[in-house]
């Protein structure tokens, strides 16, 4: 028997983190029902950030927090939705969970593939944490299947995927990567007409041939590096964005932390680890170069 709750229960994921994944588990199949539906239209709302809301990013944050609050076991909530914390009163549970329900709404109007991305601590307050403290993570892949990715401290990652009958089951287990690799996904690629290493980085792996996977959906991309097990992901930062788009607790620390159970590796592009980061803002950004760690470290020096 490979479900979702047995796996966890027999790799020794305790039981309160164990019960927590369920119920993410739970709201990712009931987001992939809602993106099934169709209902792709815009929620005419904007969140923190001014990006325009789709009516999916708040139905998505409504489910995540429905089943995050129903769980019992949070004492804190970040959705990269919503500008506030969610605070819940005592008797409150031991996790801090920060979440993108939705990433990468600009691709839904296109029907590409998308994601949401969870992190998991323990305690009460968000800031001052750092992602080496995380005791989980996970992030869910809407395409043509819908798989749940979770890593728990110390025990490597699983990928699961959702049946005909909504279940997880297991698929594959301890996801590692190789140091090196022909594949690259650079994104910001408008950094390249100021930063010209950048550009000559990029140029560099064109002349040697290297293959491009690119889709503009950091879930998808991150994937494709964990599932082929080899890969570089690069968002530098640019003159009118210096630490990049992405947020460093949403979605970039969980991100750092499933790529170190894999034996990758990520950082800033100054290079300093994202795990190491700590969080002084909610919605903070941070450049991010993430995947093979051979690669990683190229870049960091290229960008010297
Ligand atoms: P959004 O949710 O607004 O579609 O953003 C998606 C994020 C992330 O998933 C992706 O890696 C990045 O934005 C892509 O940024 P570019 O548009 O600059 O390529």
């Amino acid at each position: 028997m490979k479900s979702f709750n047995h796996t966890l229960r027999v790799n020794n994921v305790p039981n309160d983190v164990r019960s927590l994944l369920y119920h993410i588990a739970r709201g990712v199949k009931y987001i992939n029902f809602s993106l099934r539906a169709g209902n792709t239209g815009e929620a005419n709302t904007s969140n923190c950030s001014g990006e325009d809301q789709l009516k999916l990013d708040v139905l998505s944050d409504k489910i995540i927090m429905n089943e995050l609050e129903g769980s019992e076991l949070c004492a804190l909530l970040a959705s990269e939705e919503q500008d506030d914390l969610v605070r819940f009163p005592a008797p409150r549970g031991k996790f801090v969970v920060a979440y993108d329900p939705l990433d990468g709404s600009s691709l839904v109007d296109a029907n590409l593939t998308i994601g949401s991305i969870f992190g998991i601590w323990e305690g009460d307050e968000l800031v001052g944490k750092k992602g080496r403290e995380m005791v989980a993570a996970a992030y869910a892949i809407y395409g043509p299947r819908v798989e749940l990715i979770v890593a728990v401290k110390g025990k490597g990652v699983m990928v699961f995927e959702m049946n005909d009958v909504g279940e997880f089951m297991l698929t594959k287990k301890d996801l590692k990567l190789r140091e090196n690799s022909k594949y690259f996904a650079p994104g910001n690629l408008r950094a390249t007409a100021i930063n010209k290493k950048y550009l000559k980085l990029i140029n560099d792996y064109i002349a040697e041939k290297r293959t491009l996977r690119y889709s503009g959906g950091m879930v998808p991309d991150l994937h494709h590096i964990l599932q082929k097990g080899e890969g570089i992901f690069t968002y530098p930062g640019c003159e009118k964005h210096p630490n990049g788009k992405l947020r460093l607790a949403f979605e970039c620390a969980p991100f750092a932390f499933i790529f170190a159970e894999a034996g990758g590796k990520a950082t800033t592009a100054d290079g300093q680890e994202i795990l190491d980061i700590e969080i002084t803002e909610p919605h903070q950004r941070t450049t991010i170069f993430i995947g093979s760690t051979g690669e990683i470290d190229r870049a960091v020096e290229a960008l010297r």
